[in-house]
């Protein structure tokens, strides 16, 4: 079974997954990681992350086992992977591994943006989350603050909307919803309500 969760930043689609492939006793493959290692390998080579060149170029060798690490999830570096994210050569690179990934034998739960549109237009259940921007916003401004980042609510509330607005007006993969995909919108449930709603959903698709 493969199950697809997309969604818009900070709506819980992670936390979410993770739940969801422990329950189903699934592997789980954050593809934000990869748009998020791409940038990073980009700007630690010296180049501009507009250069569709050298993005490309670091999409073809992404060391998948680099992406568990912690730098990948620090503030900024989703901004930096949304803008290589908007290049085609970027996103054809990546796409194998995605699908490899999804289509190993017992499935597997995959996150991201365009899983449902794109990477498995053919999974058994999609699902895409999202909450209301300012809830997106308060809750990673607590996660921000918890970590000991100083910084304003307004300042993540603006970061937050300037990436939708990336990820959704993009030429190639924006991000929207798959026709057939459940929504679940999480702006007034807690994680543990997200889950089970989540695993309702699944539940009568699967
Ligand atoms: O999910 P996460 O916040 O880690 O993703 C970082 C960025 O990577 C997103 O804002 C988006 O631009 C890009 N991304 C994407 N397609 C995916 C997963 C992530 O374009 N499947």
């Amino acid at each position: 079974m493969i199950i697809a969760i997309d969604g818009t930043a900070a709506a819980g689609k992670s936390t979410l997954a993770r739940r969801v492939a422990q329950t189903y006793g699934l592997p789980h493959l954050d593809t934000g990681s990869l748009y998020r290692a791409v940038a990073r390998d980009v700007m630690a080579a010296g180049h501009s992350l507009e250069d569709a060149r050298a993005a490309a170029f670091a999409a073809k060798r992404i060391d998948p086992s680099t992406l568990g690490d912690p730098n990948l999830r620090l503030r900024g570096n989703g901004e930096a992977a949304s803008v290589v994210a908007a290049i085609p050569d970027v996103r054809a690179a990546l796409l194998e591994f995605q699908r490899a990934f999804a289509n190993q034998p017992g499935g597997a739960v995959v996150e991201g943006r365009d899983i449902g549109t794109v990477v498995c237009p053919d999974a058994e259940a999609k699902i895409f989350v999202t909450a209301s921007a300012e809830s997106r916003a308060a809750r990673r401004h607590r996660e921000l603050v918890g970590y000991g980042v100083e910084i304003t609510e307004q300042v993540v509330l603006a970061e937050i909307k300037a990436r939708d607005k990336r990820d959704s007006e993009r030429a190639v993969s924006p991000l929207k919803p798959a026709e057939d995909a459940l929504l679940l919108d999480t702006t007034e449930l807690d994680i543990e309500k997200a889950v089970a709603a989540a695993l309702h959903l699944i539940d009568k698709v699967a």
